[in-house]
């Protein structure tokens, strides 16, 4: 099989992603799609210059959504009206309405809406996934996330400032950690309380605290700053969330690039307009901060590398095996939901439960109450 695929915004994020995709030795990519020409010069080959253009041309078979959340609704609607499949990025949107839309759309057009990459598919993710599957440890009771990073003070566009337009940490970093808790928990999100805080001078959110509690009885504490100057990669050997090495004075520096710079030129630059990036096996696996995944009869510490299992006998290390290119397990889940091997098992659905947690947290956090994430999708889907 061979899956033709577009590619619809060549920022920041196509740049992490589009070289999984492009590896996959079933997929072929045929065009790109981005208003800016600098990033379609970059990106090179057939590209459009508009998502309506795209989808005019129509010679692909599905479509990696990757523009500023406040379109991914309108392009993947649009894509699953012309019937073709899609890969979203996460949040799958603003909105809980619109990621609902989202959601019905592809499930009248019997296409594949699929939504990722997020951490949630780091392989230390899916390698402790499996082990309490397993049963081995016992029942999960409790996990225990936290981050501290310097996402904030990364060169941003005004609208990840803005929460009415999905920007902030809950957005953008909740929807990790959530996917993350979700899948080790293999439960629904029974309730949420939550407390948001911003004092970095960024506006928007740039840290939560959220305590969720699953039908399964099991609890996750989450917690993120994206405006720290401890950097939590400290607790990873100083392996990075892309998981190459990094420095300490990596935060510092976040920092004072940001200050001489011109935010939005320097934004732009972290885009397909900087040509394609080069190809490097990974040395670690990517991940988010720290998580332990408390169960009855052992404790799974989650690291660049895999799973300590820390059982009865002491601490026992098992490896993730490291994949040719990071997210190569994300292109080919999309591949096999396509080809109808599998369905996703972050689909359209997944997405739109994992946005309702992100607009849990910040209603609790308003309104100084417990959240329950289902109340919210009533009347949605
Ligand atoms: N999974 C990840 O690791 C990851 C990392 C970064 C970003 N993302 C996600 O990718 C999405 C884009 O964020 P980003 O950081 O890449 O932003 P970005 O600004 O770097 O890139 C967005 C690109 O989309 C283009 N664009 C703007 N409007 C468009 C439109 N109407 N149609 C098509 N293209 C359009 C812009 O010109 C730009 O090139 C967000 O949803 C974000 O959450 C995911």
């Amino acid at each position: 099989m061979s899956l033709r695929l577009a590619v619809l915004g060549l920022g920041r994020g196509a740049m992490l992603t589009v070289p999984a995709l492009a590896a996959h030795p079933a997929v072929e990519i045929v065009a790109g799609c981005d208003p800016d020409g600098a990033a379609r010069a970059g990106f090179g080959g057939r590209c459009f210059d508009s998502a309506e253009a795209l989808f005019a041309w129509g010679g692909f078979d599905a479509v990696y959504i990757a523009s500023p959340h406040e379109y991914h609704a309108a392009h993947a609607v649009m894509a699953a009206r012309a019937g073709r499949h899609a890969l979203v990025e996460k949040p799958m949107a603003v909105s809980l309405a619109e990621a609902a839309a989202m959601v019905r759309a592809a499930e009248a057009a019997g296409t594949v809406l699929m939504v990722g990459p997020s951490h949630g598919y780091d392989p230390p993710v899916e390698l402790a996934a499996s082990l309490i599957e397993s049963g081995d440890a016992g029942p999960l009771r409790l996990i225990h996330a936290f981050a501290f990073t310097d996402f904030l003070y990364r060169p941003r566009r005004p609208a990840e400032l803005d929460t009415a337009l999905g920007g902030g940490v809950v957005f953008s970093q909740a929807t990790h950690q959530i996917d993350m808790a979700r899948r080790l928990a293999a439960s629904p999100v029974a309730s949420v309380r939550a407390w948001t805080g911003g004092w970095g001078g960024r506006g928007s959110e740039g840290a939560f605290t959220a305590l969720l509690t699953f039908d399964s009885g099991a609890a996750a504490s989450l917690t993120y700053s994206g405006q720290a100057r401890y950097d939590s990669d400290a607790l990873a050997g100083w392996v990075g969330e892309l998981g190459w090495a990094k420095q300490p004075q990596a935060h510092a520096r976040t920092r004072a690039a940001l200050e001489r710079t011109d935010e939005a030129g320097a934004k732009a630059a972290r885009t397909f307009a900087a040509g394609w990036p080069q190809p490097q096996a990974p040395t670690h696996h990517e991940h988010l901060g720290s998580l332990l995944a408390l169960c009855e009869r052992a404790d799974l510490e989650l690291t660049p590398d895999g799973v300590i299992v820390h059982g009865d006998d002491g601490p026992r290390g098992v490896a993730a095996p490291l994949p040719p290119v990071s997210r190569a397990n994300v292109a080919e889940a999309f591949v096999r939901a396509v080809a109808g091997a599998a369905p996703p098992l972050l689909n359209g659905r997944w997405g739109l439960e994992s946005l309702a947690v992100c607009h849990a947290i910040l209603a609790s956090a308003r309104e100084g109450r417990d959240v329950v994430p289902a109340d919210l999708l009533t009347g949605l889907i």
